[in-house]
């Protein structure tokens, strides 16, 4: 029998998320990093620090990610979409994990500020939730759309000799392009411009931020 689980069951498993998400051991679908047949090219001093720059964005990327799934999940009604986001937010873990190796390999820094990107995209993604789940879904759907842009532009800023990044990101292309299919498919609106627009300005204060920060 399913046990059914009350708000404060709800709100005490995202905690326990949110704090892995922040640090560490989070749990992944176990598939193996996109890099791993790569090879390695070594890259000049202004090279690793834009391709540094670049998977900061990432990184901070996957951290919002995780917020927004997670307080989706919290506020979302139907248990199928409630399911669905959590499965879509154990890949973008795998997404986080990458970026975070990719880092460490780049000799560079996550952001400082990744506290910051979780809560912020904690309460947004709660407030999608509330909004009802045609909307929640809208809200991926949308959101995933524009990471996929997002990523497309650093297929091509990246080091030519950084094929390593490249392989990770053209696997979380793949895999954002299926999120947001799968969240138009289950329902997700088209949302209204304003909202678009001020979805595309806020990823972009949080990229230029993250490239240094
Ligand atoms: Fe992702
Ligand atoms: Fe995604």
């Amino acid at each position: 029998m399913q046990r059914h689980l009350t708000a404060l069951d709800q709100l005490i498993i995202n905690a326990d998320k949110s704090l892995t998400t922040l640090f560490g051991n989070t749990r992944t679908t176990g598939r193996p990093y996109p890099a791993k047949e790569t090879p390695s090219q070594e890259l000049n001093k202004d090279e690793q620090q834009h391709a540094s720059g670049l998977m900061r964005i990432n990184h901070a990327g996957e951290v919002a990610a995780q917020g927004l799934y997670q307080g989706q999940a919290l506020t979302a009604k139907l248990p199928e979409v409630r399911q669905q986001m959590e499965r879509a937010a154990t890949e973008e873990n795998d997404h986080l994990d990458w970026c975070d190796q990719r880092l460490q390999e780049l000799q560079s820094h996550k952001s400082r500020l990744t506290p910051l990107w979780y809560s912020s995209s904690f309460t947004i993604g709660a407030l999608a939730g509330l909004a009802g789940d045609k909307w929640s879904l809208g809200f991926v759907a949308e959101t995933e759309k524009q990471v996929v842009k997002h990523l497309e532009g650093h297929f091509n800023s990246l080091p030519e000799k950084d094929q390593r990044s490249l392989a990770i990101l053209k696997q979380m292309h793949a895999d954002e392009s299926q999120h947001a299919q799968a969240a138009v498919e289950a329902g997700g609106a088209a949302l209204p411009w304003p909202v678009r627009k001020l979805m595309g300005l806020t990823a972009e204060i949080m990229t230029r931020t993250a490239y240094k920060w």
